[in-house]
């Protein structure tokens, strides 16, 4: 918008000239034109001189190197004649200067002759590369500006307070630099140019408040204050000030607001509000906008039903009200809208409705309504959209076929129908489609064949075919006429026997998922050769595959951040990631040996889970490094011995660890109490020979604790202090050596417990979940355990079946689960009924088999540009 604005008038002024000096022929004696004055024509030179014309310095297609024309001799010495140069028809002063787009590279700094054109009122330097100048003081030398516009031209560094002696200005555009507006301040400049109609300093960091005088800038027309760093409560008096067509403050998260009541008249043409705090409803008054043109309110915090006034607005061409909580049902009106190219209405809490209402939108080339609760067919009408390029309906509850149109309409960019209930044959035409980017059909009901050696979408980058019926085929013959894939979604896809080759010469991989196929033997060492700078994201897990051809000490993809093998078959010594890992799960296979001491190297890590494999020996001491960045250590089922490092450091960040069943030996490690953000702790079915280890009281978050099968001793002692275990949900002492009574001090305080007591398999799930850039991962504990009637009592409540008093035996050893010679004591049971919650616990006298496992669950933030 602004740049066309610019070239507008920068092609008006020739004419405008020219119109002139006609005019003065025609009306006039013959009399010349000042000629330019040799002062400023030399400061112009000088201008020209202090820089160099480089192509890549503009970024408009259209920009060439205007003060090439600017010469001294010849015809065209008179600079008033020159390229970008306007000067006043009588003084012959130069009074506009537009080099905006003109391959100009190089510094301004205070002396720049640039400074000398003292009779300025035009300035226009914008798209340029200033190479980081900071704006020099003598900016105040142009006392007579009235537009200045240096947008898009890498001058940096604050923003001179001498800018605000400007007082003429009327528009001024400092917008995309890396420019700062902090001393001065927004408030300063509001107060000081009172004539601004346009103010455009998207970019400019300013991280304060938007000055409530702003609403006083009685002509404002245009501001443009996006990605600003603003902060506090956006004046309201600002939407309804008389002028005002085009406002921006996008993508400034800490700027809260709402939306006033909007008055008839307004000529409001852009309102730009994503990415803020805004919140509250959108008024019904918004239909009052006649003007609104583009409105986009994504990734706000509004709610409410959106007013079907709405679609009065039917000058409107962009809509984006996505990632927001709006409720209720997509306005009928909307049918009206039907100027709209672009609608996103995606992620909100609409209740259920169908697709059709689209069909009378015949512009769009845009529709995101992907999580929107839509549901029924994909319109057939919607073959009339023959402008559509993007169709995101993903994540809804779309039945019934993909419509045969879909692969007629060449123009489809983007085709997201993931996570629906579609069915039936994926039509060969869509893999025809010549513009295709991006094609997610992941998550439904589709069934047949795909042949990989079908596609022929050149560009497809984005495939994903995950979670389908599907059985997908192709072979190496297939991967020279193959698009470079960076997405591909290949999981549960039947693939099978040797490792596929189509996917040779894939040398622009980045993420991978071929999980839940049937893929057999070695990842071959062509595929450990692609993609090795691009890969960050290889999940392989529950396939047939026993290990790596090549070995290597480290994997080689350098920029790996989440690798899963878990669930194969690989044998031998551990395969350790690159440094950049930051998800590493190979659980459930056939490993040997002990981990190597490179993996300490992972200090990026978060998540390491080497469960139910054959891993032995001791745990290295530098395992200290990966508790300092990682949240969940798994190595349960092991054969890993010795004691536990003693390696835990202040920095301590593990939120679980599992070491249970191994042969870890010696005491508790005492250092472990420095990992305050603990949840999770198991150790059970160990060698652990120690006391109760009643100092992981102090844990503020512990709510699993199981030590059970292990050779701790003696008396549990009374609880220390009030807040002991206090969030303990799980805890498992049984099958250990304690001795005496357990105080049911501890019982009552454990009220988090909750469990519920059945006579079938009893789940408890402790869940955790954490957020990872580009990645959300939700961390399931699950622990289940039966319990069996043991003659134990009857059913709680009906029988007094233990003692009834204030403590209660501890557990002794148990491993079988018959010679049980402990009983639970039911007022324990009943206190917990009474308050609300059901007890269920601990003693390992009701229960028979346990079985715990994690269940990792990834939700992948599907990845976007
Ligand atoms: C650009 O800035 C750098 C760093 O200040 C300087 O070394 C270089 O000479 C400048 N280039 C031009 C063309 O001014
Ligand atoms: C501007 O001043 C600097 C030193 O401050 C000098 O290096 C440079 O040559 C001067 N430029 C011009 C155009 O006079
Ligand atoms: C500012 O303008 C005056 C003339 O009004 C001129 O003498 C002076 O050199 C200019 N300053 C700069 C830095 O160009
Ligand atoms: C605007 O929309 C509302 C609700 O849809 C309607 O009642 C009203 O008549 C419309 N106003 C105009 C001027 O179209
Ligand atoms: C929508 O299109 C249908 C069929 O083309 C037409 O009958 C109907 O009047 C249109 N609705 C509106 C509101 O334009
Ligand atoms: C598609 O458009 C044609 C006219 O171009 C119209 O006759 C037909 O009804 C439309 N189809 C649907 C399903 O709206
Ligand atoms: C797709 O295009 C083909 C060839 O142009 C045409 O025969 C067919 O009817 C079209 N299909 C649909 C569903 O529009
Ligand atoms: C850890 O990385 C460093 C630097 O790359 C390397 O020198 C060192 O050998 C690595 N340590 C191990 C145990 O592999
Ligand atoms: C916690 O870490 C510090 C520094 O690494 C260590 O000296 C201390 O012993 C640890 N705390 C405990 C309780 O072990
Ligand atoms: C248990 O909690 C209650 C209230 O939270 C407190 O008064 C009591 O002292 C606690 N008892 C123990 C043993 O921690
Ligand atoms: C659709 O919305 C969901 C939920 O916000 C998001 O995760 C997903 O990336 C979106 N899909 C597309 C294609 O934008």
């Amino acid at each position: 918008m602004p740049s066309s604005v610019r070239f507008l008038t920068v092609r008006m002024f020739p004419l405008l000239l020219l119109l002139f000096i006609h005019l003065r022929a025609c009306h006039s004696s013959p009399s010349i034109h000042p000629l330019c004055h040799d002062e400023e024509s030399h400061a112009l030179l000088k201008l020209k001189q202090s820089l160099v014309i480089d192509e890549s310095a503009s970024s408009d297609p259209s920009a060439y190197p205007k003060v090439a024309s600017w010469k001294v001799d010849g015809e065209s010495r008179d600079c008033c004649s020159w390229d970008g140069v306007e000067c006043d028809r009588d003084s012959g002063h130069v009074i506009g200067l537009d080099l905006s787009s003109s391959c100009l590279y190089g510094s301004i700094d205070s002396n720049s002759t640039l400074f000398h054109l003292v009779h300025l009122r035009r300035l226009n330097l914008a798209d340029n590369d200033f190479n980081n100048s900071e704006i020099p003081s003598e900016i105040r030398n142009l006392s007579r500006l009235f537009d200045l516009d240096l947008s898009l031209s890498a001058f940096s560094g604050q923003i001179p307070a001498e800018i605000l002696e400007l007082s003429k200005l009327v528009s001024l555009d400092l917008g995309v630099n890396s420019l700062k507006l902090q001393k001065p301040g927004l408030q300063h400049l509001v107060e000081a140019l009172t004539n601004l109609e346009v103010l455009h300093l998207s970019g400019v960091d300013i991280s304060a408040k938007v000055p409530q005088i702003m609403a006083n800038l009685s002509s404002l027309s245009s501001l443009f204050l996006r990605d600003c760093g603003l902060q506090g409560e956006f004046p309201m008096g600002i939407f309804q000030l008389p002028n005002l067509r085009f406002l921006s403050i996008r993508f400034n998260p800490y700027l809260m607001g709402y939306l006033p009541e909007f008055h008839r008249g307004s000529h409001l043409e852009l309102l730009l509000l994503a990415g803020t705090s805004f919140s509250g409803q959108l008024p019904e008054s918004i239909g009052n906008l006649k003007s609104l043109k583009e409105f986009d309110a994504k990734k706000c915090y509004f709610s409410g039903v959106i007013p079907s006034s709405l679609g009065n607005l039917t000058k409107l061409n962009y809509l984006d009200l996505s990632y927001n909580s709006f409720s209720g049902k997509i306005p009928s009106t909307f049918v009206n809208l039907l100027q709209l190219t672009y609608l996103s209405l995606s992620s909100n809490n609409f209740s259920s409705g169908t697709l059709h209402w689209l069909c009378n939108l015949t512009n769009l080339n845009t529709i995101g309504l992907n999580l929107t609760n839509s549901y029924g067919e994909i319109p057939s009408c919607l073959g009339n959209l023959t402008q559509l390029a993007v169709l995101k309906l993903d994540q809804n509850k779309l039945a019934g076929q993909i419509p045969s149109w879909i692969g007629n309409h060449t123009l489809f960019i983007l085709l997201t129908l993931g996570s629906n209930r579609l069915h039936g044959p994926i039509p060969e035409s869509i893999f025809r489609l010549p513009n295709l980017e991006t094609l997610d059909l992941q998550e439904n009901l589709f069934r047949g064949t795909v042949n990989v050696g079908l596609l022929r979408s050149r560009s497809l980058a984005s495939f994903q075919l995950n979670g389908n019926n599907l059985s997908v085929i192709g072979n190496s013959n297939d991967s020279i006429a193959l698009p470079k894939f960076q997405i591909l979604g290949l999981g549960g896809c039947n693939l099978s026997g040797e490792f596929p080759s189509f996917l040779h010469g894939q040398n622009h991989l980045e993420f991978v998922e071929l999980g839940g196929n049937k893929i057999e033997g070695h990842i071959p060492k062509w595929f450990m050769n692609l993609s090795t700078e691009t890969l960050w994201h290889l999940d392989l897990f529950g396939n047939f595959l026993t290990g790596f051809e090549q070995s290597v000490d480290i994997l080689p993809w350098n920029n790996l951040r989440y690798l899963r093998l878990s669930g194969n078959k690989l044998e031998g010594a551990l395969p350790i990631p690159p440094r950049s890992t930051i998800i590493y799960i190979v659980s459930d296979n056939r490993l040997t040996g002990e981990i190597p001491p490179a993996i300490c190297n992972l200090t990026s890590l978060v998540i390491l889970q080497l469960s139910n494999n054959n891993l032995n020996s001791k745990l290295p001491q530098c395992l200290r490094n990966i508790s300092n960045s990682a949240s969940v250590l798994d190595l349960r089922n092991n054969s890993f011995s010795g004691d536990i490092p003693d390696a835990f450091s202040s920095d301590c960040t593990l939120r679980a660890i599992d070491f249970s069943q191994n042969q870890f030996e010696g005491k508790i490690p005492r250092s472990l109490a420095n990992c305050t953000k603990l949840e999770i702790l198991n150790i059970g079915k160990n060698k652990i020979n120690d006391v109760f280890p009643s100092w992981l009281g102090i844990f503020p978050k512990l709510r699993v604790l199981i030590l059970r099968s292990n050779r701790l001793h003696g008396v549990i002692g009374k609880p220390r202090a009030n807040f002991d275990f206090k969030r303990l949900q799980i805890v498992d002492l049984s099958g250990n050596y304690f001795r005496g009574k357990l105080p049911l001090e501890y019982f009552r305080n454990w009220t988090a417990m909750k469990t519920i007591y059945k006579e079938r398999p009893l789940y408890m799930q402790v869940v955790s979940s954490f957020h990872l850039t580009g990645y959300g991962m939700g961390y399931h504990f699950d622990y289940s355990m039966t319990m069996t009637n043991k003659g134990l009592c009857g059913k709680p409540l009906s029988r007094n079946c233990g003692n009834d008093e204030d403590s209660l035996p501890a557990a002794k050893r148990d491993e079988g689960s018959t010679a049980y010679p402990l009983e639970f004591g039911w007022k324990v049971v009943v206190i917990g009924y009474a308050s609300g919650l059901v007890i269920g616990v601990i003693l390992g006298c009701v229960m028979d088999t346990r079985k715990y496992e994690w269940l990792v669950k990834n939700y992948f933030a599907r990845w976007q540009r």
